[in-house]
């Protein structure tokens, strides 16, 4: 009985540490939003849609507007974070 109870307590953290790994496989850089971009911006697609565009901050506003206009759930403040994230991980690189 408590042998089943551990088992079974066992492959429950098992199962959590695979998606934790699998979330650490992200390509999403570290810093202060990642988690929010992550909760708020996976429910459609993968988070990692944003890896590899370069907007300037107006550009990623637009962005993230017109995925609230899609549905996209998340408190203004949310919002806010996830913008500031993008605009500073993925700014719009001058090349002229
Ligand atoms: C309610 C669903 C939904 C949520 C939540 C959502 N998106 Fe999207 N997103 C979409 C859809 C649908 C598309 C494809 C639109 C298209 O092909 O024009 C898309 C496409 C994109 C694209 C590619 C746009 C392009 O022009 O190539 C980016 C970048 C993006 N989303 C960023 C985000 C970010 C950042 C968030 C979090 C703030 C987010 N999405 C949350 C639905 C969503």
């Amino acid at each position: 009985m408590h042998i089943a109870f551990a088992v079974a307590t066992l492959l429950a953290i098992l199962s959590a540490a695979r998606l934790l790994a699998a979330a650490d496989a992200a390509q999403l850089p570290e810093g202060a939003g990642k988690a929010t971009v992550q909760k708020v911006c996976s429910g459609c697609h993968a988070p990692e849609i944003v890896v590899g565009r370069h907007e300037t901050k107006d550009g990623w506003e637009r962005i993230v507007s017109s995925m609230v206009d899609k549905g996209a759930n998340g408190t203004d403040d949310e919002f806010n974070t996830i913008i500031d994230y993008l605009a500073t991980h993925f700014p719009q690189t001058k090349t002229e």
